[in-house]
């Protein structure tokens, strides 16, 4: 393990009252779900050696682990994203943190723009598969086979197993969850509606700015992963409306029960 994650490890492990097999990722607007942990310890990135600070607002920045419908979890309340100029490397770093501490299973939230007309602001989607649109990727650099191996594959990046106990729980929940392919841009700015119409034609349903450089670190460590979006906007050009970051974030608020209740009891379910 390389000096900074071992670092980072240490650090972190020591504050745990228990080993997390489940690590989240929460989203513009969703870290919410970090405040229904019970006993929760709480470390703000900026004390953990490697992490970089989140400058986003509605991110707060800290790690927040206890239990979450009796599972112990580890959660990420606001990630780093490739806009604010940091290196993917810094940006992934808490996935190789959350798996040298013990995470196996990754979930992964974030707000995204609707590319898919069948979609609407507020609804839920299961990330099936994704499009890296960028031409970055967080593994570019010497590989080091004690991870993962140099070519990973990504035919089930998106596990199939939790991808079903995913429907199935939103079935018993009456939640209609949407299904699709999420679209990795890196932002800062919103596509333009003519970059919509390309992704739809390219097989997109959602486009954010997020989300896949995880996946991408987490596939290559082992970590089996869920990805669920908010689709908080219609991306540019499919309403004719302009997009703003307060209207992302107030619709991920007013989704925020009923992701909560589906996040929790996905938690159950893996127990
Ligand atoms: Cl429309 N585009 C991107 N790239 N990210 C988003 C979004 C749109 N809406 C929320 N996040």
């Amino acid at each position: 393990m390389n000096h900074q994650l071992e670092q980072a490890k240490k650090f972190i492990s020591a504050q745990l009252k228990a080993t997390p097999k489940v690590g989240l990722i929460l989203g513009s607007g969703l870290g919410v779900l970090a405040d229904e942990i019970k006993d929760a310890i709480k470390i703000p990135y900026e004390q953990i050696p490697g992490f970089l600070k989140s400058t986003v607002s509605g991110h707060v920045g800290q790690l927040v682990s206890g239990k979450l419908n009796g599972v112990d979890v580890i959660v990420m309340q606001g990630r780093f994203h490739f806009y604010e100029g940091y290196g993917l490397d810094a940006i992934t770093f808490p996935i190789r943190v959350m798996k040298s501490i013990g995470v196996e299973k990754l979930i992964v939230t974030n707000a995204a723009g609707g590319i898919n007309k069948d979609f609407n602001p507020g609804d839920l989607m299961l990330i099936t598969d994704h499009i890296n649109n960028t031409g970055q990727n967080p593994l570019i650099g010497p590989n080091d086979s004690r991870q993962g191996v140099r070519f990973p594959d990504l035919t089930h990046a998106y596990d199939p197993q939790l991808r079903n106990m995913a429907k199935v729980v939103a079935n018993e929940l009456s939640i209609d969850l949407k299904e699709g392919v999420y679209v990795w841009n890196t932002g800062p700015t919103y596509e333009t509606p003519a970059e919509v119409k390309m992704l739809q034609l390219l097989g997109a349903d959602a486009v954010g700015m997020s989300t896949v450089p995880e996946v991408i670190v987490a596939r290559h460590i082992g970590l089996s992963v869920l990805g669920i979006s908010c689709i908080s906007n219609m991306a540019a050009g499919i309403l004719d409306e302009p997009l703003s970051h307060e209207d992302v974030i107030k619709t991920t608020e007013s989704v925020r029960l009923k992701f909560i209740s589906l996040v929790k009891s996905i938690l159950t379910k893996l127990s």
